[in-house]
């Protein structure tokens, strides 16, 4: 969840602090970059946005190799000691990381016990002094052997004064290589890198990059050459600061991305599996975190209104540890918006072991999931930077319905003209939103309202308890409210004692065949002192109303979340948040 750079070319300095603005959705605790010039290696650091870095940087500064860090703190608290890059103790080596050493402590006694003074409480530091350590002629086998030394997840960029080269270790945390005609680099994403380079490769785990001006070289951590493709990178969207908030940008985009990610799904072959693979599945996992796991809860109720069979929803981090049966008729659906995040992977890999189908619903090409998955499909978002995940909801959604549909329709379980007007019923969606977003004022008034409530409870009943999920999850992650989220019939065997003045209910009421159980619900709270927004095609009593139209019954949790998206933003606008960069949060959560 750091983001790290390094680059070989003209203008290092600029272009290095460009690339750490566009990774700061990685993490903002920190900002650093150590610059080799004709006298060693300079090394600049400061605690917060890499605004602040670029004022530290003394305009004379200048070299042709640099590295940086974005830092979201793992290991030691937010402060200028713990920042990156880090200094070997004679300053021949300077390293930026993202990952974490899990070995980094017995590291860190064999190093003391040979005299070497520590400067941070950091994980990643002791790599910059193993490479000192283990220097002797040759600053390739120096970084081998230190990476046959660790052991974790770890992206590490290397400087050093010995030679021209920049150096590379990667094992389990995304690196993005890129080359040019002039120039090669290291990158944490694909998407910073596009507007320098030509091509990119995505480093495999357990190699060593070294790169010059001329050309980049692999090798496994015992030396042997490894080659590794290199592809056309297509140019992904210039990364211009927004006016403004990208939350709220990217929340006004959702009626256009979710066009594009219908065309999208079909342009790219739809579900693409053979009929016979998908005949025979038995269990469907749909597997992801936070935000993503949410978009599978969704489409698992969803599902469960066409298929037979089990369509389980589980947290990564869950299903990892926990012993959900898979075999050859298990087809699962891992959800990610960056297609970084570990847990997933890792769930993945689990997958996999026991001879399960993956298959990738991601915004992210060349992520890391997209590599260990056997199938992989895009839903067209485009590029996400708020780290409150908005639009990339509404397009899970959106390719996870068309993905069950089809599965449902190849098993049998709906006849086409069904799955022609579940498919069809899409097109009124960015309409229906455009409707919601008209009615912007109206929920940044209710935000008023409700801003300084002591509790934000948000409740559904069946396809709307995922939306109520949602909901909850990007109240408290940018407004730093307390929020939870209940099925709604579940309020009386206990949370109903929480019920007085001063909070707030917001109420999900989208299925027709529930109606009188939330109006229920509803009074229940009401009556207790809870105030209750609404959020709803038909009407209630007792309620603050946010009115969306009536769509197909599959379609809600795609329609339904918009004024939800937009009431967190304007909540946590009024209490002064940084919707973009929330406290504690990164947009990519790459470590366990
Ligand atoms: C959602 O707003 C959060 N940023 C977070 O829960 C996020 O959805 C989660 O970390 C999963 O990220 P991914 O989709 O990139 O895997």
């Amino acid at each position: 969840m750091c983001g790290i750079f390094g680059m070989l070319g003209q203008n290092a300095v600029a272009d290095t602090l460009k690339a750490l603005k566009t990774l700061e959705y990685r993490g903002y605790d920190s900002a650093g970059i150590a610059v080799k010039d004709g006298n060693g290696i300079k090394l600049f650091k400061t605690v917060g946005r890499v605004e602040n870095l670029k004022d530290a940087i003394p305009s004379e500064v200048y070299g042709t190799l640099a590295i940086g860090h974005t830092r979201w703190a793992t290991h030691g608290e937010v402060c200028q000691g713990n920042a990156h890059p880090f200094y070997s103790a004679d300053k021949n080596f300077a390293i930026v990381h993202n990952g974490i050493i899990e070995n980094h402590l017995s590291l860190k006694y064999q190093l003391s016990s040979v005299g070497v003074d520590f400067s941070s409480q950091t994980d990643s530091e002791t790599v910059a002094h193993l490479l000192q350590k283990n220097y002797k002629n040759s600053v390739l086998d120096s970084v081998l052997a230190t990476a046959n030394q660790l052991e974790g997840s770890f992206a590490i960029v290397v400087a050093n004064t010995y030679d021209d080269n920049l150096y590379a270790i990667k094992n389990k945390s995304p690196l993005v290589v890129g080359i040019n005609r002039d120039g090669a680099y290291f990158c944490s994403d694909v998407r910073c890198l596009s507007r320098w380079v030509d091509k990119v490769a995505v480093a495999p785990d357990n190699v060593v990059a070294v790169a010059n001006r001329q050309s980049v070289a692999f090798y496994d951590f015992k030396g042997n050459p490894v080659s590794v493709k290199f592809f056309a990178v297509e140019n992904a969207e210039e990364i211009s600061g927004a006016d403004g908030d990208y939350m709220l940008k990217e929340i006004l985009e959702i009626p256009e991305k979710i066009r594009q990610a219908k065309q999208g799904y079909f342009k790219s072959g739809g579900l693409s599996l053979p009929a016979k693979t998908v005949h025979r599945v038995k269990r469907i996992y749909l597997i992801g975190c936070g935000t993503a796991y949410n978009s599978g809860l969704e489409a698992a109720a969803i599902a469960r209104k066409m298929l037979s069979i089990d369509v389980i929803p589980v947290i990564a981090s869950e299903f990892i540890y926990d012993n959900y049966p898979v075999d050859s008729y298990t087809l699962a659906f891992f959800i990610s918006q960056s297609g970084e995040t570990a847990d997933t992977i890792r769930a993945v890999e689990k997958v996999r072991e026991q001879g399960g189908f993956t298959y990738a619903v991601t915004n992210t090409q060349a992520s890391s999931l997209c590599f260990v998955c056997d199938k992989v499909k895009n839903i067209y978002a485009d590029g996400e930077y708020a780290v409150a995940s908005t639009k990339a909801y509404n397009c899970q959604l959106v390719t996870l319905l068309l993905l069950l549909t089809d599965v449902s329709y190849l098993k049998g379980a709906i006849d086409d003209e069904t799955r022609k007007k579940i498919v069809e019923s899409i097109d009124v969606l960015p309409t229906a939103i455009d409707k919601v977003l008209s009615n912007s004022y109206q929920i940044a008034k209710l935000a008023e309202e409700i801003k300084d409530s002591s509790a934000v409870f948000f409740i559904g009943r069946t396809a709307d308890y995922p939306t109520a999920c949602e909901g909850s999850l990007k109240l408290k992650e940018i407004s730093y409210i307390h929020s939870e989220a209940y099925p709604a019939g579940e309020l009386k065997h206990g949370t109903l004692a929480l019920m007085e003045k001063g909070v707030t209910v917001v109420a999900i009421a989208c299925d027709s065949l529930q109606i009188d159980k939330m109006a229920l619900s509803i009074s229940e709270v009401a009556t207790r002192g809870a105030k209750v927004v609404c959020v709803s095609p038909y009407s209630f009593e007792n309620t603050a109303l946010l009115s969306i139209p009536v769509v197909n019954r599959y379609l809600y949790g795609i329609l339904s979340v918009v004024p939800l998206q937009l009431l967190a933003y304007y909540v946590a606008k009024r209490l002064g948040r940084d919707v973009d960069k929330p406290r504690n949060l990164a947009k990519s959560v790459t470590v366990e």
